[in-house]
């Protein structure tokens, strides 16, 4: 098979610039490469590889010549566009929320559901960012025949983009100056304050965001409805770098000892975990480097047979362009894109 011609579509987002920085660390293989953004970036300049290249305004004919698009632009444009670029034969793995719960959209973490990629038809999901880094660490525990999961989230502003970001910065600043400052990305002021909503509320009081780690975490592990999923998601005043307290029920005895040596051989994660000696992953360890972080194993008190853990890691890379830029490398290495 030929290489594949890839898109970076919203390459000048905060996730379409670490996959941009993730395809050359990774050295994907590709015969062309094309940046896209909306007509407000259109003709900044991007470097790669040692070349510099134009950002391009996404428009349905730039696909043409396209075979896999690597897509991170909002869930309205990758609506808009999945279609123009599924009908000339070119595969999409998406960032947004758009196509994730759809039957016939393979959700995948790479290493952990690869064979989901095989029955795409064109689409290809990537999990929200609190599911993903997530998945790497009970993939492993399935086997402990988990029965029950309650995660509580700490989101970094990164997670919500660059504006969100911005506002941080900007909120904190105009805070310790005491100046007025008037939020518009989070619902509530962002410095100094953790705030209990992410994303809309949905009718049974959860929030959208929490939902997607219910409902991503039993399609990508295939779960059934026995198992029981409950999720509180908050965003905290922390640049990058999700954290997150994960309380599981086994249906079997399971020691800390057994979960910490098999998480600590298992694929993308990695364990500190020595709190005698203050040795547990925050968010500066976990910020701009690979592995999900886990530490704080210890037997959870509220279940039989439950474990506590803490696992942190960088939302931008695992949560989104990691992995997107991995099932890329596993798209082309499966050959499941036209073959010219
Ligand atoms: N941040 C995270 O941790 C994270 C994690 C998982 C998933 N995601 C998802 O990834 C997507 C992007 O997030 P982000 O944080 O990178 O956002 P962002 O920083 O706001 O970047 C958005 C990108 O999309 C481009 N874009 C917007 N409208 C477009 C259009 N009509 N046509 C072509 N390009 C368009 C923008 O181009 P311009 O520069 O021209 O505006 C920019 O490159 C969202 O769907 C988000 O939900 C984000």
């Amino acid at each position: 098979m030929k290489k594949p011609r890839i898109a970076i579509l919203g390459a000048t987002g905060v996730v379409g610039r670490e996959i941009t920085k993730i395809s050359e660390e990774l050295n994907i293989e590709f015969e062309s490469i094309k940046f896209l953004s909306s007509a407000k970036s259109a003709g900044s300049k991007i470097s790669f590889k040692g070349n510099e290249y134009t950002v391009v305004e996404a428009k349905p004919e730039v696909f043409d010549d396209v075979d896999i698009v690597m897509a991170s632009a909002g869930a309205s444009t990758s609506k808009m566009f999945a279609p123009e670029i599924v009908k000339r034969g070119g595969v999409i793995i998406d960032n947004s929320s758009a196509f994730r719960m759809e039957k016939d959209v393979p959700l995948v973490i790479a290493g952990v559901n690869d064979d989901d990629l095989r029955s795409h038809k064109g689409i290809i999901s990537n999990p929200n960012c609190s599911t993903s880094q997530l998945m790497l660490v009970l993939e492993p525990l399935k086997k402990f025949d988990i029965k029950r999961l309650i995660v509580s989230t700490y989101q970094a502003v990164s997670g919500a983009g660059l504006a969100a970001i911005n506002e941080l910065r900007d909120d904190t600043i105009a805070n310790l100056e005491t100046k007025p400052f008037e939020n518009k990305c989070f619902k509530k002021p962002i410095s100094f304050n953790v705030i209990p909503q992410i994303d809309v509320f949905c009718e049974n009081g959860y929030t959208k965001e929490e939902m997607k780690v219910v409902n991503e975490t039993r399609k990508i592990l295939h779960f059934d409805e026995s198992v029981k999923i409950s999720c509180t998601a908050a965003r905290v005043p922390v640049f990058n770098g999700h954290s997150e307290a994960v309380d599981i029920e086994f249906g079997v005895e399971v020691t800390p000892e057994d979960v910490r040596n098999i998480l600590s051989n298992a694929y993308g994660v990695k364990v500190i975990d020595n709190p005698e000696n203050y040795e547990y992953p925050t968010t500066r360890d976990a910020s701009g480097v690979d592995p999900v972080f886990v530490g704080r194993i210890r037997k959870n008190l509220a279940f039989d047979n439950g474990i506590s853990l803490w696992c942190v890691a960088d939302n931008l890379r695992i949560g989104a362009a990691l992995n997107t830029v991995r099932i890329c490398k596993l798209v082309t290495d499966m050959g499941l894109y036209r073959d010219r």
